[in-house]
């Protein structure tokens, strides 16, 4: 498709479904040297194996590593694991979650397990991938999973809406303080799309056709379109973009 990953070793974490299974795809057809597929476990709904063969197909160098983001030691061992590859050039901290039962009363429990999840996962990716960039001195682009949800409140995902503003603070705080390394830091911000999760959230199902109504190109975004927008923010054509929320929502949150 293009050449603009050309030489790079992508990670992607929760990568076996949904929108991080198409930001590795995504990664392999824009010419990515390597791409590393992690997930929690290899078969969430499409699988990582599926993943690894589509990215294998592409002509591309990958392999799966289990990794549960909320355990730091694991986190590390993961981005150890691109040394194989040369070490990691673009770092995607894209594994969430969302709750049955969200809104004003979360349950502590699940509060906890989703920002377990959502945040400091995010965090120690980041951090794990910096460290390596620095360690190598070569500089990389590091890719964080927001949401639309971070930007703007939704009184039946409270925690959720916490969680990813929470990324989005997150990005431009460590693209502050990574910059002088010459690392980026971007959040993405996707609005609704087709994915098992929205499938599978009665409450949020319920809510995208709403959605889908309102978003001025009248439709659900693709995960592929997610895929897109990341290779961009892990290529050199965003080289002077750093500390920004990309908004790939079709346009939903720029109407009233
Ligand atoms: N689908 C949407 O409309 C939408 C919109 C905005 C943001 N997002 C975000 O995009 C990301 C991907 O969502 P999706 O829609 O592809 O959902 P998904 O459920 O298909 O994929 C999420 C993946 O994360 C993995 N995961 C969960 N817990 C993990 C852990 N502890 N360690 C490692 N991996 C773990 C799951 O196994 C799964 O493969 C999430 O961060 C989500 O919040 C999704």
């Amino acid at each position: 498709m293009s050449d603009i990953l050309k030489d790079k070793v992508v990670l992607v974490t929760g990568a076996a479904s949904g929108i991080g299974r198409a930001i590795a795809i995504s990664a392999a057809r824009h010419g990515a040297k390597a791409v590393i597929v992690s997930d929690v476990t290899e078969t969430p709904h499409e699988g990582g194996t599926q993943t690894t063969a589509e990215i294998e197909a592409l002509g591309v160098l990958t392999r799966f590593q289990r990794t549960d983001v909320t355990q730091h030691a694991e986190v590390d061992a993961l981005v150890d694991a691109a040394a194989e590859f040369g070490g990691v050039d673009v770092m995607v901290c894209n594994a969430g979650i969302t709750l049955r039962e969200d809104g004003p009363d979360v349950a502590e429990s699940d509060y906890r397990r989703l920002m377990a999840v959502n945040l400091d996962g995010v965090l120690f990716g980041a951090q794990a991938a910096a460290r390596q960039m620095k360690a190598r001195g070569k500089p990389g682009s590091i890719v964080l999973m927001a949401s639309m949800g971070g930007i703007a409140g939704a009184g039946m995902t409270v925690a959720y809406s916490t969680s990813k503003g929470g990324v989005v603070l997150m990005a431009k705080a460590l693209a502050d303080a990574l910059g002088p390394d010459g690392i980026r830091v971007n959040a993405i911000c996707p609005g609704t799309i087709d994915t098992h999760l929205l499938r599978t959230n009665p409450g949020i199902a319920a809510a995208s056709e709403g959605f889908r109504q309102r978003t001025p190109l009248r439709r659900l975004g693709k995960p592929s379109e997610i895929g897109d927008a990341v290779a961009w923010l892990g290529s050199d054509m965003s080289s002077y973009v750093t500390g920004i929320a990309l908004l790939v929502d079709g346009g939903l949150l720029s109407v009233i």
